[in-house]
């Protein structure tokens, strides 16, 4: 729970006599937040904030970000930890139950989960309602909406039971849908899951074996991919996680929701930033045009946007990033490439925008999406998969911050107010007599 602490915030309405004293809250961390709820009841007034900026709209006990020095923690624990030591299952286990488990209850939430990775068998011939050429998240939406017309027996939002089993479903089905979804637009066949490897390792073998060989998992990349998990398992309040909270807060099912944060997540603000970086890098193509695409980024006119650079949060480096970067190296090298020159050229474009005043004075550094289409792409994935693996990665952030709402007592249905600017009240004109 947040505390109150000794301090109010007034607001005075200028030229009248009314007022109103509101609490200053404060978590365990972070700004302290005034508590609004009250303002439009005794005021009359909203507040005015586009994009949240300057918005808490829950109390979250899951993850924590410190824009301006670069932190990140999932329930407490710094990501560098658990990147370093920890699996994707066991901080899925932390996201959804809030401690790390031990050795048993590991064991039980590892079976628990991967016990669910078969899709029922009439999905299946879902996918061929898709044109062979339909873009993975376009897929990942459709498939997942669905999943609710399938498993009606964890629909009951008000059922903790039925809640946790969609958690579940939801986190083992995700990878068989997302390799699915690929599986198709080769015209191969679906690879079913094998639930006696990890979570990572089965997830690479759905998505590049063949029925007709044994294909080996590459510890290399079962280990990358397990990362790359990790990094993006969750992120507080993101537009996604906002969308997936907006839509719980309805009382939609948790299929539903999740459907819901992958459309949201495709944008390539959010998470469709990671396959923009790869059309960036190609499209800039040489060390020697970085200047003429750095001067269009700056022109004002011109919406081209230096895709991995940036964020709502960060004023810092994104840790992720940091991670992910050090890891693209690791990966390429283990995998004997060398000199990638993709890599090269996102250094040195990385290397002149740290140095520009630009960037410089509007605290842009890369963002984890800056790295991880590289590390992706060597890993053998095509770039249209990108976001889907994001989307993957995310989902057991979405259901842990979907449970957090529908468990919390203070949380209403999502509805924000306007201002409105379009015309004033005025009377309905019949077509003859229109100008
Ligand atoms: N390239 C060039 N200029 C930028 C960039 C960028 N990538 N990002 C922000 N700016 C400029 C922006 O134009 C504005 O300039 P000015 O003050 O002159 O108008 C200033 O920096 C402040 O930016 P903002 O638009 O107010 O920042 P925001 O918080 O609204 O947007 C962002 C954050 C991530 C959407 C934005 O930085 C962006 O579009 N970045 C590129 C896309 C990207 O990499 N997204 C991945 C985000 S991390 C992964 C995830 O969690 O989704």
């Amino acid at each position: 729970m947040s505390g109150t602490t000794q301090k109010t915030v007034t607001i005075t309405l200028d030229g009248t006599n009314r007022k109103l004293t509101v609490p200053l809250m404060h978590g365990t961390a972070g700004a302290d937040v005034f508590d609004i709820r009250k303002l439009y009841g005794e005021l009359g007034v909203f507040t005015y904030d586009p994009g949240y900026g300057a918005t808490a709209s829950c109390e979250s006990k899951i993850t924590y970000i410190d824009g301006d020095v670069g932190i990140l923690q999932y329930r407490g624990y710094p990501i560098e930890q658990l990147a370093d030591h920890s699996n994707f299952l066991e901080v899925c286990y932390l996201l959804l139950n809030g401690e790390l488990p031990n050795a048993v209850q590991a064991a039980e939430f590892n079976k628990g989960v991967m016990h669910h990775t078969m899709l029922h068998e009439q999905i299946r011939s879902f996918y061929n309602g898709f044109r062979r050429d339909a873009h993975p998240m376009a897929v990942m939406c459709g498939v997942v909406g669905a999943l609710s017309a399938f498993y009606h027996d964890s629909l009951d939002i008000n059922d903790p039971e039925s809640r946790r089993i969609s958690a579940f479903r939801l986190v083992a089905k995700l990878p068989t849908i997302a390799a699915w979804a690929y599986k198709y637009t080769i015209g191969q066949p679906f690879m079913y899951p094998r639930n006696d490897l990890t979570y990572a390792e089965n997830f690479l073998y759905m998505f590049h074996g063949v029925p007709t060989e044994e294909y080996k998992v590459n510890p290399v990349l079962s280990k990358a991919m397990d990362l790359i998990m990790i990094l993006h398992a969750d992120h507080e309040q993101n537009a996604s996680t906002s969308t997936v909270r907006l839509a719980g807060s309805t009382g939609a099912n948790p299929f539903a929701c999740i459907a819901a944060g992958i459309a949201s997540l495709w944008g390539p603000a959010h998470g469709g930033a990671n396959e923009a970086v790869l059309k960036m890098l190609a499209d800039i193509g040489h060390v020697d045009n970085i200047p003429d695409f750095l001067s269009e980024v700056k022109d004002k006119n011109n919406h081209a946007k230096l895709m991995g650079f940036g964020h709502r949060v960060y004023k810092n480096y994104d840790p992720r990033a940091k991670i992910i970067q050090q890891a693209c190296h690791d990966v390429l090298h283990e995998l004997g490439i060398e000199g990638d020159p993709l890599l090269d050229l996102a250094m040195a474009l990385e290397k002149i925008a740290l140095t520009d005043p630009y960037f410089v004075d509007r605290k842009l550094y890369p963002n984890v999406d800056f790295y991880s289409g590289i590390i992706l792409k060597a890993m053998g994935f095509p770039t249209s998969m990108f976001t889907a693996l994001f989307a993957l990665s995310r989902t057991v952030g979405w259901i842990t911050q979907w449970q957090e709402l529908i468990e919390d007592p203070e949380q209403r249905i999502g509805r924000p107010r306007q201002i409105y600017t379009g015309p004033a009240e005025r009377d309905y004109v019949p077509v003859d007599k229109r100008a």
